[in-house]
């Protein structure tokens, strides 16, 4: 059973982003065995470590319904999460593998998957909404992992934080009057086909947030 980090998720039917509810509508159509709606946060409220991602893959977070499970982005996350023992269990690729996470959760900047995967400017800014009240439901929070530039950006801005002050940057650490916020680049295939983002580097950089949650 997925659990929800928050009551302010949104709507099962939301139609707030006018382009991705057209697209959810699309994909209901073509893939009606897939979950296609918004994706809700994995973990529990009391965490002390949120990560944050992009936008649901067409063919993994919103196929399944859990964020990152059962596309490549997913493969890496999970495996690294288990080896820091920020979860526990099996990951299997469903939602319903039984897996656990452990003092974290997970969430997406943009709870619904756009084409080609990239949210407008204007739906980041819409879905952030969700973003803060989650970010405010986690009464022991104390650190945040991005990951990728827009997760980055849009947790600044649901913070009121200037971005000018705290630029993306792979392994970048800012400390904030209550939170760490550390980025990442994206555990995306491109990212890590690319070399962007090595295996190593994402274990580091995981290892960071743990820590920074846990002082
Ligand atoms: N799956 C997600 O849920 N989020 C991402 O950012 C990528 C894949």
């Amino acid at each position: 059973m997925i659990s929800h980090v928050t009551e302010g998720e949104p709507p099962h039917n939301c139609k707030l982003c006018p382009r991705l509810a057209v697209f959810r509508s699309a994909n209901r159509r073509t893939y009606p065995d897939y979950f296609n709606a918004p994706v809700p946060s994995f973990g529990e409220a009391s965490a002390r470590l949120l990560i944050v991602g992009l936008a649901p893959g067409l063919q993994g977070a919103n196929r399944t319904g859990r964020p990152f499970t059962g596309d490549y982005a997913g493969d890496l996350l999970y495996a690294t999460l288990l080896k820091h023992g920020l979860a526990r269990g099996n990951y299997d690729k469903r939602a319903d593998d039984g897996l656990e996470l452990v003092d974290c959760a997970i969430t997406n900047a943009v709870r619904c998957v756009p084409p080609e995967n990239k949210p407008l400017p204007v739906e980041i800014n819409t879905c952030r909404q969700f973003l803060s009240t989650q970010l405010s439901a986690m009464p022991n929070l104390k650190a945040v992992l991005t990951l990728g530039r827009v997760a980055h950006d849009s947790v600044l801005s649901a913070l009121a934080i200037p971005k000018k002050d705290h630029p993306f940057g792979h392994g970048a650490r800012h400390d904030t009057a209550r939170i760490a916020l550390i980025a990442s680049y994206h555990c995306s295939r491109y990212n890590t086909n690319t070399g962007v983002l090595t295996e190593e580097m994402f274990d580091a950089v995981v290892g960071a947030a743990k820590q920074a949650a846990t002082d």
